[in-house]
């Protein structure tokens, strides 16, 4: 009762994500967690600006803007919950009823909304936020947590041939590299479809049972040289104890170690089951041990502080496949690399001779290769007729807006550079490109 005290009057005084990210919990589904986040954004942006309606210097053109900023939430919401529904009913996964009820009654919310405001209630509006947000979290503490939990992907896994029919529900850490071993593993645990086709349902015996025996050898030395990988990186990157790591590492390849007896005595069947067991041990690994330990999150913002160049974050940067966003975005960067040299460079020569005005000059460069990026991508969408350009092209305007506000501070001497202001506008570019430009522009591989 009491933890319900505390949540709903975190819900209510929430005004940024900082407030109210502890409360929102996971589902386990990168792609659906990482919707809420934006959806949860999108309600509490609203909520600022009525406190700024509420107060003396009422505006008439807050309103406008808050009447377009409903709209774009509406328009995510919608399609938010359709790309859910359409993951459920893909995977059978359980509760579509109960959530397209669920859904239903959020979006119903969000257009009364509209309604009472252009009809003038303004008010009305504050209820509205205060309710729209808890209905949200409480249905992703209940029922979302309830359709997506791993336990509900059996049909899926069962089902699956590839890694890529297992992307919905594993997770991935942010670091390139690990995640493709992740994906390749994935895709020698499922070769087990050829062993059960070849030696299923009978009892096992030479040639099978050295089948058996090599490809769980096989198997366990990938997982193994996976696992030191994982270790270096965290010791390089000094982003956790590595203690519990080894441990749990350690009870992974045990289980493994047992599989493989179990399945060679015949206490285990070559079956399906034997491959969902597989499959669902090592997304476990996935999508709780390494997600505890390795989630991006963890680590980036130190490995972003500390970089000086283009190299030192290169193994980060995803690629859209699209060789001219692509090729944008990394000028983008080593823009914001540029600039931050500046800050470097006034620091230690003495009587350096970099201006204002040359710093000025690379705010602008940097500037100008972002509004190029986003017009090379903006271009590509609308061409293809992409879903969700409007919301995207929001985050793109609120991205530019940052850097404009720092070099307008910079101008005014109400900011120096330094390295904090490289991790935002180097963060800023990243997290869009691994949340929004990913995925917009692999959904183009789907169709
Ligand atoms: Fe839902
Ligand atoms: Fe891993
Ligand atoms: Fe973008």
């Amino acid at each position: 009762m009491k933890e319900t005290h505390w949540l709903n009057w975190l819900i209510r005084t929430a005004t940024t994500w900082g407030d109210i990210h502890s409360v929102v919990e996971e589902t386990g589904v990168d792609s659906l967690d990482a919707s809420h986040r934006e959806l949860i954004k999108y309600a509490l942006d609203l909520n600022r600006l009525i406190v700024m309606i509420d107060s003396e210097n009422f505006d008439v053109n807050l309103v406008k803007d808050k009447k377009e900023k409903l709209e774009i939430l509406q328009q995510f919401a919608i399609r938010k919950y359709e790309e859910e529904e359409r993951l459920i009913e893909k995977n059978n996964l359980p509760g579509l009823e109960k959530q397209k009820t669920e859904h239903f009654r959020i979006l119903k919310n969000i257009d009364d909304a509209i309604k009472d405001f252009s009809d003038g209630k303004i008010k009305e509006l504050r209820v509205f936020e205060g309710a729209f947000l808890e209905t949200v979290i409480y249905h992703i503490k209940g029922s979302d947590r309830q359709t997506f939990r791993l336990e509900n992907w059996k049909e899926s896994i069962l089902n699956s041939a590839s890694w890529r029919d297992l992307t919905d529900c594993t997770r991935e850490m942010g670091m390139p590299e690990l995640d493709q071993e992740h994906r390749d593993i994935l895709d020698r645990i499922l070769k087990v479809d050829k062993i059960i086709e070849q030696y299923g349902g009978k009892a096992l015996e030479e040639p099978g049972k050295g089948v058996v025996a090599e490809y769980f050898d096989s198997l366990g030395k990938l997982v193994k040289s996976h696992f030191s990988n994982e270790e270096s990186f965290i010791s390089t990157f000094d982003t956790v104890g590595l203690g519990a790591v080894k441990k749990e590492r350690l009870l992974y390849i045990t289980n493994l170690e047992k599989n493989r007896s179990n399945a060679l005595s015949g206490v285990t069947k070559i079956s399906p089951e034997l491959k969902y067991n597989l499959v669902f041990q090592w997304i476990a690994h996935i999508n709780t041990v390494d997600y505890g330990k390795l989630r991006k999150e963890l680590w980036w913002e130190k490995i972003l502080i500390n970089a000086t160049h283009m190299k030192d974050i290169s193994f980060l940067i995803k690629k859209t496949g699209l060789a001219e966003v692509d090729e944008a975005f990394g000028k983008a960067l080593a823009a914001s690399f540029e600039l931050n040299r500046f800050f470097g460079e006034v620091a230690e020569k003495d009587g350096a001779l970099i201006t204002n005005l040359m710093v000025e000059k690379q705010f602008e460069e940097l500037i100008d290769s972002v509004k190029e990026l986003f017009d090379i991508e903006e271009k590509f969408m609308t061409g293809n007729g992409l879903e969700g350009i409007e919301s995207h092209m929001v985050s793109h305007r609120k991205i530019l807006d940052g850097i404009t506000r720092y070099r307008v501070d910079f101008h005014q001497d109400r900011i120096a550079i330094s390295a904090k202001m490289k991790v935002h506008i180097l963060g800023a570019l990243i997290n869009h490109l691994d949340d929004e430009d990913i995925q917009m522009f692999n959904s183009l591989g789907d169709r």
